[in-house]
């Protein structure tokens, strides 16, 4: 192997054009491809820059050329050479070096390297298990490469903005207190307070809080935020969030900050403009038109709530759903009428995994309806049908009946999946939209409580205060939720600054007084020694720069991420700890369940 020694890089590898023809360059990088010729080698030498082609001529320098005879794929090289015009004929106007080559006088092995597990290049079939074994492998395509830079020029951008607002960013602790967003907590074990654990916080939600209380007006950070939750392609265990807080502020101002800062991010990374103000719906609404809280607004297939016109209908499976306080919706697929039975029976069992115990359908022929259902209508029910849900020649309604969430989400589900599959999407397009006005708590049926849709400290609106005791499902709250191509981007809220109002939401959710000064007394007393109105918003940032890279996993746009089941692949976390390690903690581990 060859030293570095005196060799010093002048260009990266993506740097070189005909007008350096001529000048006398220094490269490294890796070896992505060599090609022998009878004589003369080629290799065309990478790094994060680009690639060139580095020539290897016997007549011109023999040394250099014995040596890059043994050398392979992923070697590290130090190239010394003239840049000189390709011949004719052998310009490759795909690459941005590709007018010219560099004749080598000089080469240095800096490594070699075992044969790759998969060719360094885009588009290869390989699975995300080996990419992710091998992550640092993965990582030198070109594509990875791509997004990790574009990631980087995202959080730049989003500094800047921020900074030039006067925003401070701020650091807040790790190893903490559990800060509830709906996830379980990652623990972690104190070795010096036996028996005792942090919480990693699954936001920095109550420290922000306290910077607003300490007078330092407007804070930012990109942080990490850590949630032991169930695993989807936008959702991982530790993600990032640009997490923002300001004060004296109400939504408007909140909204405004981050609307400008989504116009400097796609202005400063893609170069595109973003109009502003965006959309507003409120939650109500969303949920009325899309089935979803966070509705893709690039296409239309909106539902119609039917439930009047089919409650008294002679259908049992609608007048019974609506007879129990549920409802009957369609979604209207215009002009899919010529769809076969085994795709109406496919889109059957996708809403069925959204809990839809059946799917009814309408095709709309020149003759008259085709369905299973229609026998029910009177000829008034199939009129005002037909005119609620826009029925025309050509189309096939499918219609779910059941408790209202599972209407609103098979259907809204459903509603993704035809935008999809029916090519209905403009993949060039982002469609921002806020989503407001959320109602403040949702009751969980299986833990006979309360629970908060955002968090236990978003304000209710103040028209509400007096249902937060006798009526708390009607309580709407000042949060609000950024919307981008159907992914929730960013959620925040106006918070309660008051004491006396934090300790009555916290009642509502069944926390006695005993269990909320334990878990969030800190809060309570900081909010009582003169707490200025706050409010803010922490917007996903690996899904933001998954929607700027145009990929539709964040694992894609996080440099080390975790597959499902919660693994890094490459270095084998979580694993078990030593013996030694667990009695200085004072842990015992119960022998792991097969499962
Ligand atoms: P929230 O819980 O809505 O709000 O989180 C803010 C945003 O973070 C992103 N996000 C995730 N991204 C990847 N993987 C996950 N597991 C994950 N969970 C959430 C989403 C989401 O909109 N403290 C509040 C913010 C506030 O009120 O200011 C909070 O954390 O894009
Ligand atoms: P059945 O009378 O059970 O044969 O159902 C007649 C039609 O109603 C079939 O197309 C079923 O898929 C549909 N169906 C059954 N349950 C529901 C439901 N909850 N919502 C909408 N359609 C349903």
């Amino acid at each position: 192997m060859d030293k570095l020694g005196d060799m010093r890089r002048t260009h990266g590898c993506g740097s070189l054009a005909a007008a350096d023809a001529g000048r006398e360059v220094v490269l490294m990088g890796w070896v992505l491809r060599r090609r022998d010729h009878g004589g003369v080698i080629f290799i065309d030498l990478r790094d994060r820059d680009g690639i060139t082609q580095v020539v290897f001529n016997p007549e011109v320098a023999p040394e250099a050329h014995a040596k890059a005879e043994s050398i392979r794929s992923e070697y590290v090289l130090g190239v010394c050479g003239r840049v000189q015009h390709r011949p004719e004929g052998m310009v490759n106007p795909n690459l941005a070096t590709g007018a010219i080559e560099v004749m080598a006088a000089e080469l240095r092995i800096l490594n070699a390297a075992q044969t790759p597990p998969f060719l360094v290049e885009d588009g290869v079939d390989i699975s995300e298990m080996t990419r992710l074994k091998y992550r640092h492998i993965d990582l030198r395509r070109p594509r990875p490469q791509r997004n990790l830079i574009l990631r980087h020029r995202a959080s730049a951008a989003v500094r800047s903005y921020l900074n030039g607002l006067g925003f401070l960013e701020l650091e807040t602790p790790f190893l903490t207190k559990s800060t509830p967003e709906g996830a379980r907590d990652y623990l972690v074990p104190s070795r010096v307070n036996p028996g005792m654990f942090y919480a990693l916080p699954q936001s920095p939600q109550l420290f922000k809080q306290l910077f607003m209380i300490a007078g330092f007006d407007r804070y930012y950070q990109i942080v990490r935020c850590f949630r032991d939750e169930d695993l989807r392609a936008d959702r991982q265990p530790e993600f990032t969030q640009i997490d923002v807080e300001m004060s004296f502020v109400g939504e408007q101002d909140v909204m405004a900050m981050a609307e400008g800062m989504m116009a400097a991010l796609f202005k400063e990374v893609l170069d595109r403009e973003v109009p502003v103000p965006f959309p507003r719906l409120s939650y109500e609404e969303a949920v009325g038109r899309y089935g979803l809280d966070k509705p893709d607004t690039r296409f239309g297939l909106e539902l119609a709530d039917v439930t009047g016109i089919v409650a008294g209908s002679g259908f049992k499976v609608f007048a019974d759903a609506a007879a129990k306080g549920g409802i009957v919706k369609a979604l209207n697929a215009k002009g899919c009428a010529e769809m076969s039975r085994k795709e109406i029976d496919d889109l059957t069992a996708f809403v069925a995994v959204y809990r839809a115990k059946g799917m009814a359908w309408i095709k709309v022929r020149p003759e008259g309806w085709q369905s299973p259902i229609a026998k029910f209508f009177t000829d008034d029910e199939k009129q005002a049908l037909a005119a609620r849900i826009g029925m025309q020649t050509g189309d096939l309604v499918f219609f779910v009946a059941d408790q209202a969430a599972v209407v609103n989400d098979s259907l809204g589900q459903l509603r993704n999946h035809l935008g999809q599959k029916l090519g209905l999407i403009d993949a060039d397009r982002f469609d921002f939209l806020w989503v407001t006005r959320f109602p403040m708590f949702d009751y969980d049926e299986t833990e006979k409580r309360y629970q908060a849709l955002h968090h236990p400290f978003t304000s209710p609106l103040e028209e509400d205060y007096d249902k937060l005791e006798s009526d708390p499902l009607a309580v709407k709250s000042r949060a609000y939720d950024l919307v981008l191509n159907g992914f929730e981007v960013g959620g925040g809220s106006i918070r309660i600054h008051q004491r006396g109002l934090q300790e009555r939401v916290f009642k509502t959710l069944g926390l006695s007084a005993e269990s909320y000064e334990d878990k969030f007394g800190f809060l309570l007393s900081a909010l009582d020694s003169g707490a200025p109105p706050h409010g803010g918003i922490a917007l996903g940032f690996d899904r933001l720069v998954m929607l700027l890279c145009g990929e539709s996993s964040i694992r894609d746009v996080i440099a080390f991420p975790k597959t499902q089941k919660a693994a890094c692949l490459l270095t084998n976390a979580p694993s078990v700890p030593a013996k030694a390690q667990l009695d200085e903690l004072h842990l015992r581990v119960k022998p792991a369940v097969q499962i």
